[in-house]
């Protein structure tokens, strides 16, 4: 994916910001009583199911915490990050194009079914707000609202919102609180070169960070974890 399509499809997201307001279509129930109900494991996806991904959740908590706010700054955040997204990830996981030892390790025994009732059970948790660096601050919200077009840099904010909050929608992951050590690691990753597989959403996020430089990283991660859902901008005080 070239850098003139992430423009494209950055240009595109004031479509699809609007269309992700409108209540999620679903497709109408079939008229004639289908017999899949009866044999439950056969049946497609079901929407998330918050209680049962409680239950489901359990073993996570152990890293990713019981609400989906870890104890501590090694492991990325849950809490409040959309259904879909977490689902899509657990696939990846599974799939090992996203490739790391301890989540296939995770990943593996679970079910398509359960990925959405454990999404759908830290969606409706809420991510808890950090601080931001007051010395990276000023760079982290410049590249953040508005990129850098000399290092091909688009806005964050055209994907992951003015808030963080992402796009369900669109499948653009919250980012708000995340904590900076996470993000540093992704970004570095995904500009040195790793991918989490080969269809267009993995393709996104390459050709985002690749130019940006050590500094730049430092600033986002930095800006991101102070970035709340509330209101816009960032919180910076250490
Ligand atoms: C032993 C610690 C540990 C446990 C237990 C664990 N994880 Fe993780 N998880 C991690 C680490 C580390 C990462 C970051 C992986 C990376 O850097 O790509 C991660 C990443 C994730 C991500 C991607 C987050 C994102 O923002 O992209 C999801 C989703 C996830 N874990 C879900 C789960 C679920 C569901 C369970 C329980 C079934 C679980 N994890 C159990 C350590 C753990
Ligand atoms: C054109 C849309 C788009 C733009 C612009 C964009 N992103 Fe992303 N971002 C994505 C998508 C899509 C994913 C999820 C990729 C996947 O699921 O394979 C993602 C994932 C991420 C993640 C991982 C989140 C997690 O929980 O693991 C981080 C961090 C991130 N982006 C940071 C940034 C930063 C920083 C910028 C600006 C320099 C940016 N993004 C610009 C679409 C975008």
């Amino acid at each position: 994916m070239s850098f003139r399509l992430v423009l494209a499809l950055t240009a595109a997201l004031g479509v699809g910001l609007l269309q992700a307001q409108a209540p999620a279509e679903k497709p109408a129930a079939p008229a004639t009583s289908a017999p899949a109900e009866a044999a439950a494991p056969a049946g497609p996806v079901k929407p998330g199911d918050a209680t049962a991904g409680q239950a489901k959740s359990t073993v996570c908590a152990a890293c990713h915490g019981m609400d989906g706010n870890p104890a501590t700054a090694q492991y990325p955040k849950l809490a409040g990050q959309h259904e879909n997204y977490i689902s899509r990830q657990i696939g990846l996981f599974k799939a090992h194009t996203r490739d790391n030892p301890i989540m296939i390790g995770f990943a593996t025994p679970l079910s398509e079914q359960d990925a959405h009732d454990i999404g759908a059970y830290f969606a409706g948790k809420t991510s808890l707000p950090g601080v931001a660096d007051t010395k990276l601050v000023a760079r982290g919200e410049l590249l953040y609202r508005g990129g850098d077009a000399s290092a091909h840099v688009p806005a964050c904010m055209a994907c992951h919102g003015p808030d963080g909050r992402g796009n369900p929608g669109a499948m653009y992951p919250q980012l708000s609180g995340q904590y900076a050590d996470y993000v540093t690691l992704k970004l570095k990753d995904w500009r040195d070169g790793k991918t989490w597989g080969d269809d267009d959403r993995a393709k996104i996020m390459p050709v985002v960070a690749k130019g940006l430089s050590d500094g730049d990283i430092a600033a986002l991660a930095s800006y991101i974890e102070g970035l709340h859902a509330v209101g816009t901008g960032a919180t910076a005080a250490k």
